[in-house]
């Protein structure tokens, strides 16, 4: 059997160009970028290189770049920093309410120190209401945190407008890029951020290695503390081969945003329309175009995603749902809560989230298998 992988906002493969470049940072340039001797300077200079190109896709300066194990990393950076920075009773950070767990569960942490967490709600949608947003802001308002696209349903947020409101209270803003670098154009002084953090393994890069951008002027403390290694904003040896990695994927993505956005979205709209043609009832979640190009949550009255997605996965087809499995039980989704749907629908909903590496035969195949799952699904709750 020929399988599909259909869950690039999972994780995405390798790029073949990315693997040839950090491949000799496994092997022969072993160095460690701290060291001052020859084998220390190439390998500080591979990192210096790598920042400049992550740095060049966001619009930055390379020294507005700090490198991190990931996005969970980056934004519990960013979260813990600020609402220590503001410190003592009072203090609140901001977030919306379909923030991802890596912004969710560090609020969560603050909130049991006493920061007060302010949630803001979404549409139906999943588009942050920005004045109810800006209502919240007060002079102890440490930071607000609202995600530029939403992994499951893909909803691209009106950031700069999130900016504009908080630039007003003089509130730093955070936006966890992670879905949308690599997929939609990001510029950091177009939204006017304060931070925003990426991964590496989102963009076709290695897993276990990120980026927090913070904008010049403005501090951040280390969450990890011991050398002074990225200017003393994150301590901890390099991981050259995962930078370098990135350095690389972040190179290919800029290259290629413009044709993947365009071919993957053309591809997405082919999988819904197959999808809604073969099963009418279909329900898409997420904004109708301010949408990642390749994203696809969808559900089918009366089945269970995590059905579907075990026979989709029987058939070769690999996706995935947003609920999560808490002691044994599943929690449907706080994105789909949050956008109006009832407990069924969020827990009937599946996410398809394509790739570079997906093509059209793929796409129709998917949508037979979908298909056939759901009526061999249906069929059988009725029997
Ligand atoms: C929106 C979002 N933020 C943060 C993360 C966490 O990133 P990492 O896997 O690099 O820690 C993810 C990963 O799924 C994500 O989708």
């Amino acid at each position: 059997m020929s399988r599909v992988y259909l869950d690039h906002n999972a994780t995405t493969p390798v790029a073949p160009e990315v693997l040839d470049e950090l491949l000799p940072y496994l092997r022969d340039e072993f160095g460690n970028a701290s060291s001052t001797h020859w084998w220390g300077q190439r390998a500080r200079a591979a990192v210096e290189r790598a920042r400049e190109r992550v740095a060049e896709l966001l619009g930055a300066d390379p020294a507005e770049i700090v490198f991190t194990s990931g996005g969970t990393e980056a934004a519990n950076q960013v979260l813990r920093g600020a609402s220590e920075a503001a410190g003592g009773p009072g203090a609140a950070v901001v977030a919306s309410a379909v923030e991802h767990h890596a912004v969710l569960a560090p609020c969560a942490r603050l909130e049991e120190l006493g920061t007060r967490v302010v949630r803001v709600p979404v549409d139906r949608e999943g588009v942050v209401d920005v004045d109810a947003l800006a209502g919240t802001l007060g002079e102890r308002t440490a930071l607000v945190a609202v995600m530029l696209a939403n992994n499951e349903v893909g909803t691209i947020q009106p950031v700069d407008r999130v900016v504009e409101a908080a630039r007003a209270r003089g509130v730093p803003v955070f936006t966890d890029a992670v879905q949308a670098v690599g997929r939609i154009p990001v510029d950091v002084r177009a939204l006017g951020v304060d931070f925003l953090s990426l991964s590496g393994h989102k963009l076709y890069g290695p897993k276990g290695v990120g980026a927090l951008y913070v904008r010049r002027g403005t501090r951040v403390a280390p969450l990890l503390r011991g050398g002074e290694h990225e200017g003393g904003r994150r301590a901890g040896t390099s991981n050259v081969p995962g930078i370098v990695g990135l350095g690389r994927a972040c190179e290919l993505a800029r290259a290629r945003l413009d044709g993947d956005a365009a071919r993957l979205r053309a591809l997405r709209d082919r999988l819904e329309a197959g999808i809604r043609a073969r099963l009418p009832d279909a329900r898409v979640h997420g904004h109708p175009s301010l949408r990642l190009p390749n994203t696809l949550s969808v559900g089918f009255p009366g089945v269970e995603g995590e059905s579907l997605l075990m026979n989709l996965d029987l058939l070769g087809f690999a996706v995935s749902t947003g609920s999560a499995c808490n002691a044994g039980s599943l929690r449907p989704s706080h994105v789909l809560l949050a956008m109006g749907r009832t407990p069924e629908e969020a827990h009937a909903a599946v996410r398809f989230s394509l790739g570079r590496g997906n093509t059209e035969a793929e796409i129709d195949r998917a949508i037979g298998a979908v298909a056939e799952a759901v009526t061999k699904l249906r069929a059988s709750i009725a029997s």
